[in-house]
């Protein structure tokens, strides 16, 4: 009775009278950008980590270059009290997620959280089944500002059913919390969580390889698959129309500095920002090379995820390992990126021309054949760790007629940015 009023009266005490729940507007307008604890550190997380996660992200410039939320994953929770309101592990979190979230807040960054839709969570801490205007209450309350929210343990639910629950529970809570859906593109939430939620995952877990990592149960037996880069790619890639402002196809978390090669590292991410991703890094900020940091913090690459016209990529045409892919941005620029999925170095030679096309999507024509472009460089542009890689003629001057040839390294990508010649300037 107790369990049942407090839930109800949360409920029915904080949503506005007359109001009917919705999802927060206004939020994820660009992919979300942050840092998500499991990819690097599973269920090995403490309150000692994400301080200095959070420090790091002020210190290093990245919550400048964009990463703003801080998201813990599975495994904080505690018990549930004997009201049924959900605690933090006090020995990981003896400070509290209150503390925390000040202490997170007082950086100018945001806090996510994570919880699941059914009875436990992938790692087996309490699901939110059942208490989801509680759970929403509490996370409102400690101070949180994003919340992923996962698919284990769900049997006999119904997903769309599910996540509105938890959707309206965010809204009737009173702050405004992001929605990050995990349900691993199973029932094809592109279809029916533009409404619900500010992003899905399109497809199963991510690992840090272009291949695809089978596991197996201790009897020998295959239990599950984790998916490479390339097959995520493959299912994001057709998704691309039921992006936008506020609702993005979810690829999966980063593992940028995770034990790929540079240039798996800088393709990954590449694509990951050609397909307008949420952008949420996966690694340990307190201990990255050079390498990682460079990858991650390319304004010029992060610019193309964070496009305000907020159109994902597509991939124009694959010829062998080759791969052309180009994302319509505002003001009537391209990004344009060659991806060798190959683990040979390849010559191509692009004649512009050759790509003039009308992407039926957003309407816009590149037009190579009309107008003038000025192309960037956005990798080999940098640095010394990118300047021996694949070696670019062409575009002399910016000059787009001078057809391009250059040399794909395996595993590697070449991003430009096109923009248009305005007369004049
Ligand atoms: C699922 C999710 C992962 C991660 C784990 C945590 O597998 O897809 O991203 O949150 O659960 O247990």
């Amino acid at each position: 009775m107790k369990k049942f009023l407090t839930a109800a009266l949360a409920a029915a005490l904080i949503l506005p009278q007359g109001a009917s729940a919705q999802k927060w507007e206004g939020l994820a307008q660009t992919p979300q950008m942050g840092w998500n604890s499991w990819n690097k550190f599973a269920s090995n997380i403490n309150e000692q980590l994400v301080r200095e996660t959070a420090d790091v992200l002020v210190e290093k410039g990245l919550a400048d270059a964009g990463y703003i939320y801080l998201n813990i994953d599975d495994t904080w929770h505690g018990e549930r009290d004997e009201r049924g309101f959900i605690t933090a592990n006090g020995d990981k979190f003896p400070s509290g997620m209150k503390a925390l979230a000040d202490y997170i807040h007082s950086k100018g960054l945001k806090f996510g959280i994570y919880s699941d839709a059914g009875e436990q969570t992938c790692a087996c801490f309490p699901g939110s089944l059942g208490h989801e205007y509680q759970d929403a209450y509490m996370y409102a309350h400690w101070g949180v500002d994003y919340l992923k929210y996962d698919w284990c343990y769900t049997t006999n639910i119904n997903p769309k059913g599910a996540y509105k629950l938890m959707s309206d529970a965010l809204r009737a809570a009173g702050r405004p919390i992001l929605l990050s859906m995990c349900e691993w593109g199973n029932s094809k939430p592109w279809t029916w969580a533009s409404e619900i939620g500010h992003s899905w995952r399109s497809t199963g877990d991510i690992c840090a390889s272009f291949e695809d990592h089978q596991h197996y149960d201790e009897n020998g037996n295959p239990s599950w698959l984790q998916l490479g880069v390339l097959h995520i790619l493959d299912q994001n890639a057709e998704l691309r129309e039921y992006a936008g402002p506020g609702h993005w196809n979810d690829p999966d978390m980063l593992e940028v500095g995770n034990g790929m090669t540079v240039a798996e590292d800088r393709a990954h991410f590449s694509l990951w920002c050609m397909m307008a991703a949420p952008l949420i890094l996966g690694n340990d900020l307190t201990n990255m090379t050079q390498d990682t940091y460079d990858i991650i913090t390319n304004r010029a690459v992060i610019a193309i995820d964070q496009d305000p016209l907020g159109i994902q990529g597509l991939r124009f045409r694959r010829e062998g390992d080759i791969e052309y892919w180009f994302k319509p941005l505002v003001d009537g620029s391209w990004a344009f990126c060659v991806f060798n999925r190959g683990t040979e170095d390849t010559a191509v030679t692009v004649d512009w021309e050759d790509f003039c096309f009308t992407d039926s999507l957003s309407g816009r024509s590149t037009d190579f054949d009309k107008v003038k472009y000025t192309a960037t460089d956005l990798w080999n542009a940098a640095r010394k760790p990118f300047a021996t890689r694949g070696k670019v003629k062409g575009l002399r001057g910016n000059d787009h007629s001078v057809a391009l040839s250059a040399t794909v390294p395996g595993h590697d990508v070449l991003v430009f940015r096109l923009d248009p010649v305005v007369a004049g300037k």
